[in-house]
């Protein structure tokens, strides 16, 4: 019998591969979610936006639908621009979709492997045990009393402060909640070592861009690439605040080490009430002290969960409020009036007072989604190839919740670039419109910090609502100057907006 030629060979190689390897692949390819036109080797990646990108991805989706595919090389990406769809896939098929693609900007930042950035497995599920003890909603009623003091001592410091000086009242009311259920250290001054690193760490984040979009996360060999090369420029950001990041994951524990050195430890065991104890010269309950006394070594996983503990995004929403309210004095009248009825001018307000507010509430509401403090959210990964809604999603894509497009859906909220608490308030006074569920993130991903977020946020602009009245400033003529606020501002923008916004919007203490 004669052996195959060698014309025949090359047939049967060719039709065997394009059974087994370029059918199949051209079966997967049709069936992706649709996005924008890829080019064969750099994919979208020349289309990827550089600024604002969550409202480029909700422009997009216009087109290709609330679930887009985009790939760049080596790396495949999905935008859900719907609050159903991220429900549908992040919240009930969380088992597959809680992972967490790695960030090595942010490694090379020196954000070591936080619960944040944690792939999903046994020591996430350790670690994430760990936050959930001190801040699930039944223990964040131990915090209550010590966010109403900072509350109130934010409502002073901003009456005192120059405007200028805003911002860093609003981060120094957000670090000396932390600093006290952290490391049990009360922030006394603004020359505080915790507040001024903690405002370096802010500078740090908002400097690293959005996390897992850079060119340096796309290509984590461009970290070896001289500096003058394009996709570079984050190394340089990266390096100079490098030594800040890690010295704000040991200096909290190295002072807890310090105050704790002839403290017997059992004695101070966490309990609701000590919260509020300031006594000197002992370790404060505190997260930090009950993980020392937990563990062998001092060098271990507990720096990193410190970091995570921060949460910046409480104050950039107390910063979004400040803008909202000079850009509506109505609403702040309104719910001045409803504080005053409801509490009267002789105490401050209180989390019993919550429920008497529907709209204080709605205000509080509107902060969080007029502009999301986390716009794209943390990325989630895709661990496991599924189908949904008939389109592929393969396994290892980037999955970005686009929460700010959320924000915008206008099947739910109405005019959903306007600043409108009432759209929260029942029929008829409002348009009995939804809370904004997607504010702090999805399924087994969801914010650890959301019930501390919650209560802080809300407590805060209540106290400065009901001891303060944000104004405008008034130009040489005497004419107000209304600060520009559009909808397309990102957290980046905000934060310098409200660098120069402080200019603009002086307070003055309620009668
Ligand atoms: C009001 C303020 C806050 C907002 C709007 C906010 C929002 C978010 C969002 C959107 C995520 C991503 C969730 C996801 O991946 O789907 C997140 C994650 C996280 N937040 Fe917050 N957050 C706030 C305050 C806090 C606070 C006060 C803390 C800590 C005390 C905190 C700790 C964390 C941690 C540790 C994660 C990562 C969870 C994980 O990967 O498993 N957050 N937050």
């Amino acid at each position: 019998m004669a052996l195959l030629t060698p014309t025949l060979s090359v047939v049967i190689l060719c039709v065997l591969f394009l059974f087994f390897v370029a059918l199949p692949r051209r079966k997967r390819a049709s069936m992706l979610p649709p996005g924008p036109p890829r080019t064969p080797i750099l994919g979208n990646m020349r289309q990827m936006p550089t600024a604002e990108a969550p409202l480029v991805f909700h422009k997009w989706a216009e087109t290709y639908g609330d679930v887009m595919y985009l790939e760049v090389p080596g790396q495949s990406m999905i935008i859900l621009d719907s609050l159903r769809a991220a429900e549908d896939l992040l919240d009930h098929r969380s088992l597959i979709y809680s992972d967490r693609p790695r960030f090595p900007l942010l490694e090379i930042f020196g954000w070591k492997a936080a619960l944040t950035m944690l792939p999903y497995g046994k020591k996430f599920a350790k670690h994430r045990q760990m936050h959930q003890a001190y801040l699930n909603r039944h223990k964040c009623a131990d915090y209550l009393s010590l966010q109403i003091q900072e509350a109130q001592t934010l409502a002073n410091n901003l009456l005192s402060s120059k405007p200028s000086g805003y911002e860093s009242c609003l981060s120094r009311f957000s670090t000396g909640i932390i600093a006290r259920i952290v490391a049990g250290h009360t922030i006394r001054s603004n020359e505080d070592a915790y507040l001024s690193l903690s405002s370096s760490v802010s500078q740090a984040v908002l400097s690293a861009g959005v996390p897992g979009t850079t060119a340096i996360d796309f290509f984590p060999i461009l970290q070896h690439f001289p500096r003058w090369f394009p996709g570079t420029h984050y190394m340089s950001v990266a390096e100079k605040w490098r030594p800040v990041v890690r010295e704000s994951y040991d200096y909290p524990v190295q002072s807890v080490k310090r105050e704790r050195v002839g403290v017997d430890l059992r004695a101070c065991m966490y309990h609701a009430s000590t919260y509020d104890s300031q006594e000197s010269g002992q370790a404060k309950p505190s997260f930090i002290l009950t993980q020392l006394q937990k563990m062998e070594s001092w060098d271990s996983v507990m720096k990193e969960d410190e970091d995570d503990l921060k949460g910046a995004a409480t104050s950039s929403s107390l910063s979004i409020f400040v803008l909202a309210m000079v850009l509506h004095p109505n609403v702040q009248v309104k719910a001045q009036e409803e504080l005053d009825r409801v509490i009267g001018k002789g105490r401050l307000p209180e989390f019993g007072d919550r429920e008497k507010l529907p709209y204080v509430e709605c205000v509080f509401q509107e902060i969080f989604r007029w502009v999301p403090g986390v716009p794209l959210g943390i990325p989630h990964r895709c661990m496991k190839d599924n189908i949904y809604r008939g389109m592929l999603i393969p396994a290892g894509s980037i999955v970005f919740p686009n929460i700010k497009g959320m924000s915008l859906d206008a099947n739910i909220y109405s005019n959903p670039t306007t600043f409108c608490p009432e759209r929260y308030l029942p029929k008829p006074a409002g348009f009995a419109e939804p809370h904004f569920p997607a504010k702090f993130g999805f399924g087994r991903r969801i914010c650890t910090g959301q019930y501390l977020g919650d209560n802080s946020v809300w407590i805060a602009i209540a106290t400065i609502l009901a001891s303060c009245t944000i104004t405008n400033a008034l130009n040489e003529q005497g004419n107000k100057i209304v600060p520009e606020g559009t909808i397309n501002d990102t957290f980046q923008a905000i934060h310098t907006r409200m660098s120069a916004l402080s200019n603009h919007a002086p307070l003055r203490p309620n009668s």
